[in-house]
């Protein structure tokens, strides 16, 4: 196996850290060398069930014996059964199903320009959130509020705007006559850990009410239980016509959605989009696994509890180190926002055994698989106090 630091044949996209991972069980990994690592990373929160769960190793070897891909030319059960299930769990109707998040925003974003279209209405302005982060296609870089993702990708897709999270006024100054949609993050992940807050998801409800324009949540961070509830926007009570998941909804198999309520759904006509990949057998399958495994180790629950335990203990480190100003986020999407950068910490962790990530310069993010223990946050947080003080920062 070839585990060098560098190849010259991979794109130097990433800005990789000098690691090289090849095992993992539950929340934690081993690389190249054996050395272990607390992975409170999950993937960029992608390993829901941690890594190598027995029921997703049991459904992926049974499903490949079974079968892995047979086209959406046919009706698969696992596909079926997929769309109903999430149904169930969200309120919304219908589903589509892809292969990342990129790919469901983008969905989404067809879809709500086709709803108009189909009804004769020139409305195509989908206004995003600024700091939200929606992907690296062409229309979700366009849709996406950082200049950073879009930098030298000129000319870009037209028919986006974004508007301050949080600030009710100035999105309704940003509604015109051509607005489709709204897009939000309930809690954004990319763009720091900040939540978008209750008042201001049911202003954004009501206005997209009174002036007939979509709500989209991009729950493709936060959904499948990540913040606590099995959507994040389940907690703010406040529901969407067009929802996005991805992530950890194929708990490492490469899955996204986009649901809708039948009304908009009714738009996705047979020819108007499609995917050959998207809801195989396979991603299907263990979805079907992920979503079992959460109600049955009643992970929602956990996600609650280990929540308020790592929120103590990073309010904890706050309190003793002035370069920290808030712990923020939900569930387990949490920040910890510094005055500093945050790079020499995110280092100094996983020298000392321990994966945590960056939301944005600085800012700590921390989103470990949802059945994380008590032991298991307590040993994260220990090695996060000790990085920290042998920093002198
Ligand atoms: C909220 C949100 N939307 C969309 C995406 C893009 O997902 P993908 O990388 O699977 O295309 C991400 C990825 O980080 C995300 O956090």
């Amino acid at each position: 196996m070839n585990t060098q630091h560098s190849s010259q044949f991979l794109m130097q996209n990433y800005a990789r850290f000098p690691i090289t991972l090849i095992k993992g069980e539950g929340v934690r990994v081993w690389d190249d060398e054996g050395k272990s690592y607390l992975d409170f990373v999950a993937g960029i929160a992608v390993n829901t069930l941690g890594h190598a769960h027995p029921e997703m190793v049991k459904t992926i070897s049974e499903q490949a014996a079974t079968m892995l891909h047979c086209s959406n030319l046919y009706f698969n059960p696992w596909q079926n059964e997929l769309a109903e299930k999430l149904a169930m769990l969200s309120g919304l109707d219908k589903s589509f199903f892809c292969n990342s998040g990129a790919e469901a925003n983008e969905a989404a974003i067809k879809l709500a320009r086709k709803y108009f279209h189909d009804q004769g209405k020139a409305k195509y302005t989908v206004i995003t959130a600024v700091q939200s982060f929606h992907g690296r296609t062409m229309q979700t870089i366009a849709a996406t509020g950082q200049d950073k993702v879009k930098q030298g990708f000129a000319p870009l897709p037209q028919g986006f705007k974004h508007v301050p999270l949080n600030d009710i006024a100035a999105l309704e100054a940003a509604i015109d006559d051509t607005t489709a949609a709204i897009m939000l993050e309930p809690l954004q992940g990319e763009g720091g850990v900040n939540l978008a807050n209750i008042e201001y998801l049911e202003a954004v409800r009501a206005l997209c009410d009174e002036k007939g324009i979509l709500l989209m949540f991009d729950e493709i961070q936060t959904g499948i239980g990540r913040c606590g509830s099995m959507f994040a926007f389940q907690k703010a009570g406040v529901s969407p016509d067009i929802l996005t998941l991805a992530k950890g909804l194929g708990g490492g198999v490469p899955i996204g959605a986009m649901m809708a309520t039948d009304k908009v759904a009714a738009s996705l006509s047979a020819g108007s989009h499609g995917t050959t990949f998207g809801g195989n057998p396979m991603s299907c399958a263990v979805a079907l696994t992920v979503l079992d495994v959460i109600a049955k180790e009643e992970l929602l629950a956990n996600v609650e509890a280990r929540s308020k335990q790592l929120i103590a203990g990073l309010q904890n480190i706050a309190d003793a180190h002035s370069i920290f100003d808030e712990v923020k986020g939900d569930g387990l999407l949490l920040g910890l926002a510094a005055n500093i950068e945050v790079a020499p910490i995110v280092n100094a962790c996983r020298e000392n055994g321990l994966l945590i990530l960056m939301a944005g310069p600085k800012v700590l993010r921390f989103l470990p698989a949802l059945n994380i223990t008590k032991d298991e946050v307590a040993e994260g947080l220990d090695i996060l106090g000790k990085s920290i003080e042998g920093l002198n920062l």
